[in-house]
């Protein structure tokens, strides 16, 4: 087991960096040694915040690093898929933010790639790592909800960006699946499997990507799912997961580390909450933990969130997206 901090490297400095760079600072094991952005004064605005031994004004600057051990990538979906191979393919393990990539097939290709170059890879869906989200798992495999039989998920906002922007742009893997509706997916998935059946539609955006997803998973053992995703309203972003014996409520935003959980036992007219450790920080610390808990093992996949996971996932968001009919333009 080493000793030494996992050295990480940022690759793209939105928006989500800044949150990641803020938890990375609470992983004790972790330390920022580099930070890449296509702008070397982006770059630099960016290590003002959260100072790195390298500021560099390209991504090929940070691939050629020797001394980093991890890549986070943090550029839009549409652009996982070349910026991973990138790290890849100069010896670097990746960290990828979701979508893991805009269709299975680049997903296969980036997987295929960290394995045959033994190269650590994840895809950083931080939801999974949550305390909350474990917490929901040990009562469903606890039976405090009977049997399952489904879940129910929204995830809306009113986005007020541009169609050039990210939510709304084609050419940036724009649209309310793969930048919320993931999340619906993933919980429904990660609980019930890969779906037998999936049905969906969507509005269009004025830009023809998905505005608002109404998703339906159907599985042969009687189980269901009601999964719906919004650019156009601010919804309560909660979810319902029940069984024979009870339904769990997870309010104040499922996806995240703020979301509370309700029980509500069949038969029984009260509910309980159900208390969930709290701790500083944006929520991305718990993934973070993890990979830095991998690397330090020497493992190439995360045991928690695997790439056959990531694939399962990718290929069911292939699924909702020939359902509905939409498809990218991949250059
Ligand atoms: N896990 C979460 O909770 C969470 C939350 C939000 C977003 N995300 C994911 O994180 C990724 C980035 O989202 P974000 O909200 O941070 O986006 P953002 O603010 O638009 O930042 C994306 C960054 O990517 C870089 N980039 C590289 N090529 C680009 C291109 N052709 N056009 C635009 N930007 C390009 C830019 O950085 P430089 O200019 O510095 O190179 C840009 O600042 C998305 O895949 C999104 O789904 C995850």
């Amino acid at each position: 087991m080493s000793e030494q901090k996992i050295r990480w490297g940022i690759l793209a400095c939105g928006r989500i960096a800044r949150k990641f760079a803020a938890d990375l600072q609470l992983v004790e094991g972790a330390e920022l040694v580099a930070v890449a952005s296509r702008s070397i004064e982006r770059a630099r605005e960016f290590a003002a915040d959260f100072p790195a031994e390298h500021v560099l004004g390209s991504y090929e600057a940070l691939v050629a690093l020797e001394d980093i051990d991890i890549i986070y990538v943090a550029s839009p979906h549409s652009h996982h898929y070349e910026h991973t191979l990138l790290c890849l393919n100069n010896g670097k393990a990746v960290f990828c933010e979701k979508a893991f990539a805009i269709t299975s097939q680049q997903a296969i290709e980036m997987v295929n790639l960290a394995r045959r170059k033994k190269l650590f890879l994840m895809e950083a869906l931080w939801t999974r790592f949550l305390p909350h989200y474990t917490k929901v798992r040990e009562m469903i495999d606890a039976g405090m909800i009977g049997d399952l039989k489904g879940v129910v998920a929204n995830f809306g906002f009113l986005s007020a960006q541009g169609p050039d922007q990210r939510h709304f742009n084609p050419a940036l893997g724009g649209g309310s699946l793969f930048d919320i509706g993931i999340y619906n997916v993933f919980l429904a998935q990660s609980i019930f499997g890969k779906p037998d059946e999936v049905i969906a539609s969507m509005t269009p955006a004025s830009t023809g990507v998905d505005e608002q997803c109404a998703i339906i998973f159907k599985y042969r053992n009687g189980r269901m799912a009601s999964l719906f995703s919004s650019f156009a309203s601010n919804l309560e972003t909660d979810a319902d997961i029940f069984g024979t014996q009870g339904r769990i409520r997870l309010t104040n935003r499922f996806y995240e580390p703020t979301a509370t959980i309700q029980y509500y036992p069949d038969q029984v007219d009260s509910r309980t909450l159900v208390p969930v450790e709290k701790e500083p920080g944006w929520g991305y610390q718990h993934e973070i933990r993890h990979v830095v808990d991998c690397l330090n093992k020497g493992l190439k996949e995360s045991p928690v969130w695997g790439l056959d996971e990531t694939l399962a996932l990718m290929e069911t968001l292939d699924s909702v997206r020939e359902s509905m009919q939409f498809f990218y333009k991949i250059p």
